[in-house]
Parts: C-alpha cells; structure tokens; sequence
C-alpha cells in the first residue's frame, strides 16, 4: 500500500492532514501516545476517549521478550495492545542509541513488524547525537540510509515505511538525508535523534533541524517529529511543517510526579490550586491529587488531556489561520522558545512560500511579528507596484483631495499600502497603537524602498511624533519625500 496524505488545511507550514493507514485514517497534527508493551499506566483500549488516533509502541521490545513475541506473532499487535485503530512501531534505535547496541538486524526488525501486523514500520536508523563531529554524523547518517534502502525493498505487504531523517544538528546533512530519502519514497519522515535538544532545551537548534529537513522533502510529505511530546511546542514544530507527534512524556512526567500544562510543566508537590478542567483536576483538589494512591495514573491522566486539548488548539488556529500567533503566545513561556521564535522567522522566506496568501486578521503580538511571512511578502509586493504623481501618506484615512493623486496609509510593520485596501487582509491587522522599535524599522525600510523603487512620484509624509525612528532621517534626505509633521493624537 502507497501512503496517501491528504492535505485539507494549511498555516504558515503547518497543515491540517489525512494520513491513511490499513487500520484507519488519522486526522493530523496529532500526538501517538507511546505504550510500553510491558507496564501500561491507561490502557490502549482507554486511549481513544482520551482524543488518541494512533498509537506508537516498540517492536524490539515486544520481539526482545517470548511471551510478548509470541502472542504478537499469533494474534497480531492489535489483539496484543488490544487496539484496533493505527498503530506504529519502533524498532529499537531508541535502545540503540542509549545502550550502544541492539540484539537484532534491520532485516529482523522489519520482517518482525510486517508479521505482527504494524501500521507503520521503521527501520533500524542510527539515532547520531547531535552533538558529534561532522564527519561522524556524515558516517552514521550513510548508514542509515543504506538500512533504509534496504527495508524498502524488503516491505511487500501493506505495511506504511517511515524514512528517518538523521544528521545531527549539522543543517546541509539534514537537508541531505532528507532528499536522499525522499528520492527512495518513504510513507512518513520522522525527523530522528532531536530528543536530546529538546531535553536540554536548545528548541533554537531544533527549528534549525527541522526547517532543514523539511527543505530536502517534498512539501507534502508526512513528517513525525519523534520524540517530541511536550504541548508547549506542539504550535511551533506544526508551524514549521511537523504532523505527528509522540508522547512517552505523559507517562514519564506522571512517573516523576509531574504535572504538564501547554505553558510548562508543574512538580506536582508545588501545586496549590488545578490551573485545568480535564475530568481529573475537575474531581479532585491539588491535595487530593498529591495523595491519591493512583497519583502516577492520575497525573497521566491529566497529562494526555491537555496533550491533546493543545492538538485541539493548535488544529483549531490552522482552521482560522492563526497559527503564528497561537505559536507566538506559546514562545512566551520560556525564554529558550523565545530564541525559537526568532529562529523560526529567519526562514521566513520559506514559510511565505507556504503560507496562504489569505487568512484571518493578523494580530500583532510582538516585536518579533515584524518577521512574519506576512510582513515579508508584502515588502516583495512592493516591487511590482508602481504609484506616479503626487502621493500623500498618512496614519488616518483621509478624503480624497485634489491635492494628492493617491493616497496610502502608513501602518507598521507593514508601511505605506493603498487606502482602498484598509479592509483587505493583510492590511486589516489589528496592531498596536503605539508602534513598536521593530515594527517601525520593518514599515520604514518599506517606504524607503517604496520612495526609491518610485523616482517619479512625490511623497509628503504626515508623520505622528509617535513613528519616530532612526531610519526617518534616511527619508528626510531622500529628494522626492517631505515629511509633515504631526501633533501626537
Ligand atoms: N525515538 C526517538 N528518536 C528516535 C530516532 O532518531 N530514531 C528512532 N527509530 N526512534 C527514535
Ligand atoms: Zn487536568
């Protein structure tokens, strides 16, 4: 069976999507809860309630274990977790990766999962420690390759391959894998070894990868950020091109008594007051909870809900086009999402190139809102528009006068556009009142490009005390541009 991904929806370079698998289709960006074969705190056959489409668990360890192996093998892995919808499977990487070697082949591993009936398979890529030498993740990374090519010829029922980009953090090698792997076809590309950013909290480096990659695949290709569990990023890893997600997070946070929430995460012994409203933090006090007997169950409990309700959100933002800004309030809570942010806008060029032309009202949220696609693809308008004559430009709507052949309106960050397209999106944005540095410096080196781009026009400028910037005297000295000015309103 080919894969099929259907895409509905898109923001920015997130997107809403259809992944078809044998054993259903699975609405995307989604989270698979990760089951551990061998201890589960909620029960596969519980995890559909709680919002799960598809699962993840790991073959190796099933395959590891004789009593697990054997009834996989003659009852299937659906029968085994007791689950009928998609599930996917792992193959011992993860193990590899943290213990140094693993009692099995790629071959082993891809023939055991084709037996017991596994949605989608991966291979046994080599998870490289972003922290290497090139030369070592170049090494691994050809490896995991050459393992990929060959579980491809070894697929031949209906089983859904995934092609693991790997690479490091070095971003040509990212790109690479990915093109290489693109060029075999893989039916999902989880973006591999980004565990350890994410722990340490280098979520700036983890847009460097995952923006890398992307740029090796085909746009609308399914790609699994694996590992990645914690809500708070969801937002920004969807904006960027991320469709499935997995979560052991909700279990090992629970396990160490931790309390997730889409802001950060919460040791549960410093909780006075439940900040949530899932059925758990409904039914109990922030006592109850820390006494409960069933603590880790209900902590894990509640960490899936609001796994899932942030999914919710962050499809919801995709359905109205306001992704950026959900993932803007998002970087908020913690400086080292902010450098996220930031970095997430320097490839701005590339998501304009994703973005629909037309969404929902802008809303400024920040200085970094300056860096929007949005923002960037209206300065490239700017190129093909050609005003001659007299040109007045002003932060109010104005009459039409005989004295101005045409008028436009200054609004940061954007600059000057024409009046009749105050209702047309993007020029629509509900900004600030008083612009920010940021927003100033991008409306202004608009205007300077417009004035430059128009020799033959005339500019006069009825400029506010408050849209004071450094680059103003840029335009005072330009010939064809007089600024008026204004009382502050
Ligand atoms: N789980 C977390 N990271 C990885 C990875 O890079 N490869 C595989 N196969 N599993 C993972
Ligand atoms: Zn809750």
């Amino acid at each position: 069976m080919s894969s099929q991904f259907d895409i509905i929806h898109k923001d920015a370079a997130g997107r809403i999507g259809k992944l078809t698998t044998p054993h259903g289709v699975v609405e995307t960006p989604t989270v698979m809860p990760v089951i551990n074969p061998n201890i589960q705190t909620i029960k596969p056959s519980e995890m559909r309630e709680l919002g799960a489409e598809i699962l993840i668990t790991n073959s190796y360890i099933i395959y590891r274990k004789d009593e697990l192996r054997k009834k996989a093998l003659e009852d299937g892995l659906h029968a085994l977790l007791d689950f009928d919808g998609p599930i996917m499977t792992d193959s011992g990487s993860f193990q590899l990766s943290v213990y140094g070697e693993v009692e099995i082949t790629n071959e082993m591993i891809i023939d055991f999962q084709q037996k017991i009936g596994t949605d989608i398979g991966v291979p046994l890529d080599i998870p490289t420690h972003p922290d290497v030498s090139y030369d070592k993740a170049k090494e691994d990374m050809d490896i995991t390759i050459g393992r990929l090519k060959q579980a491809k010829e070894l697929v031949n029922g209906d089983m859904l391959l995934a092609g693991p980009v790997q690479g490091a953090i070095y971003k040509d090698l990212r790109e690479q894998c990915a093109r290489e792997l693109s060029d075999v076809g893989f039916d999902v590309y989880p973006f591999g070894a980004v565990v350890p950013l994410m722990e340490s909290y280098r979520f700036a480096d983890l847009v460097d990868v995952i923006a890398s990659a992307k740029k090796g695949l085909d746009p609308t290709a399914p790609v699994h950020l694996f590992g990645a569990g914690h809500p708070m990023m969801f937002s920004l890893a969807v904006a960027l091109g991320c469709d499935l997600f997995d979560s052991a997070a909700y279990a090992l946070y629970a396990k160490d008594r931790r309390y997730i929430t889409s802001r950060g995460t919460y040791h549960v012994d410093q909780l006075r007051y439940l900040p949530c409203s899932c059925p758990v933090c409904v039914d109990h006090t922030a006592e109850e909870l820390k006494k409960a007997h069933n603590c880790t169950e209900l902590l894990a409990r509640h960490n899936l809900y609001v796994t899932f309700e942030e999914v919710r959100e962050v499809k919801q933002a995709i359905w109205e086009g306001n992704l950026l800004e959900l993932v803007e309030q998002r970087c908020r809570s913690h400086p080292r999402m902010l450098e996220a942010l930031k970095q997430m806008y320097t490839y701005s060029p590339w998501l304009e190139e994703c973005d629909p032309s037309s969404k929902s009202t802008f809303f400024y949220c920040g200085p970094e809102s300056s860096r929007r696609p949005e923002v960037l693809r209206f300065g490239r308008q700017l190129e093909r528009f050609t005003v001659k004559g007299s040109v007045l430009i002003s932060s109010h709507p104005t009459k039409k006068n005989s004295e101005y052949e045409h008028i436009m309106l200054f609004k940061p960050p954007f600059g000057p556009y024409p009046q009749e397209l105050t209702e047309v999106y993007p020029f629509n944005a509900e900004v600030v009142r008083n612009p920010d540095y940021e927003s100033l410096e991008t409306a202004y080196q608009n205007t300077i490009r417009l004035v430059e781009l128009n020799p033959e026009a005339t500019f006069t400028f009825f400029m506010k005390e408050t849209l004071n910037h450094p680059l103003v005297e840029r335009l005072r000295k330009m010939d064809n541009f007089n600024i008026v000015a204004q009382g502050s309103d």
